[in-house]
């Protein structure tokens, strides 16, 4: 009889601690964000109809720090020049209408910090006059994007200013190049350069942000799914305070980052997955062997 009573007491207290206890632990050291599916609630849609043509026009507001390379319109600085500049490497803009959100676009160019959740040193000054203005210089930034982009390019146009990916060979400034340095005979010293550029480059930025951004090369294993969703969605719902800015990036263009980084993160996991099926042959027929082998040894005698 005691000892039912002792083990109805523990039994209470587990279940009083796994019910009550755990997920309110849970809930406390990682709070739960809703994700918003990237439709960024708290901007109103401006309402005015952009014209691409006037947009063309107007484009020249941003000409002064941004190239739009497939427009033949080159940066006016390379990322040394710019990141001695703003701090940051400002991106061409010949793909943000593919991967960012149009609603935020409008709303960012009239005023970048704001709409970013960003710091008041953001280095992007606003750069629209009116709402029409930035209504139409998104609709000519959206009838000059490609239809498609690939994972990598999302990645490098959204993040890649910011963050560098070892395994995949990014830098903030670019992909590292594949020569190998020869200092005595003075050949391929291009990737020396490129190196002492990259930590140039970097200072700069962790100047900027107040910190170098991580590198993002096994983050989605680190953090999973979810946290990365969110954490894009708004940097400030999971770490009030920070640097990063909300990027503004479609559900689409969203998906594209975190498909470039489960890539880079895991890259074994294509080869893994293709081992499967064999495996489960294998046991398959091995069972199959074994059985005949059963049969054969008993024949007889039974
Ligand atoms: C004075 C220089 C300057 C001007 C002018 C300027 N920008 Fe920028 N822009 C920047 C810098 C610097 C960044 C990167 C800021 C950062 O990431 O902290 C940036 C970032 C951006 C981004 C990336 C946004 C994101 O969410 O990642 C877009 C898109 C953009 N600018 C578009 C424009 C357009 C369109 C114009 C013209 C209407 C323009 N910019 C004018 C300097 C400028
Ligand atoms: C303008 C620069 C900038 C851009 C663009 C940027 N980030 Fe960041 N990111 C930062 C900074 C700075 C930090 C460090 C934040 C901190 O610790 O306060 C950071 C941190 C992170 C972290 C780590 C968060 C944590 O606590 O583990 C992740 C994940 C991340 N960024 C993902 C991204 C992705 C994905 C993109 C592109 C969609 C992106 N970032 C674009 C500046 C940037």
């Amino acid at each position: 009889m005691k000892e039912l009573k002792v083990l109805a007491v523990v039994v209470i207290f587990t279940l009083i601690t796994y019910w009550g206890v755990e997920p309110y632990a849970h809930s406390q050291m990682h709070k739960h964000v809703e994700s918003q599916d990237f439709k960024y609630p708290d901007i109103n849609a401006s309402g005015v109809k952009g014209d691409a043509a006037a947009g063309k026009n107007k484009i020249a507001a941003c000409a002064g720090c941004h190239g739009i390379e497939s427009q033949g319109m080159k940066a006016p600085m390379d990322a040394m020049a710019s990141s001695a500049a703003y701090g940051v490497n400002p991106p061409d803009l010949s793909k943000v209408g593919a991967i960012f959100d149009e609603k935020f676009l409008i709303a960012f160019l009239q005023n970048p910090a704001h709409a970013a959740h960003a710091k008041p040193n953001f280095a992007m000054p606003p750069s629209a006059g009116s709402a029409q203005d930035a209504a139409d210089i998104v609709a000519y930034l959206k009838s000059i994007a490609p239809k498609e982009v690939s994972n990598k390019e999302a990645f490098e146009l959204a993040c890649g200013r910011c963050h560098a990916a070892r395994y995949a060979k990014w830098t903030q400034i670019g992909t590292v190049p594949k020569t190998k340095p020869n200092i005595k005979t003075g050949k391929d010293l291009d990737k020396l350069k490129f190196e002492q550029n990259v930590a140039e480059y970097q200072n700069k930025l962790a100047a900027y942000m107040g910190k170098l951004p991580p590198d993002l090369s096994i983050i989605i294993r680190a953090r999973g799914k979810h946290f990365l969703e969110t954490f894009v969605e708004d940097p400030q719902t999971q770490l009030p305070g920070t640097a990063m800015p909300r990027v503004g990036v479609t559900k689409e263009g969203y998906e594209k980052v975190e498909a470039y980084l489960e890539e880079i993160g895991d890259p074994s996991k294509p080869k893994r997955e293709a081992v499967g099926p064999w495996v489960i042959g294998f046991f398959f027929i091995f069972t199959i062997l074994a059985y005949l082998w059963y049969k054969s040894q008993w024949k007889g005698l039974k």
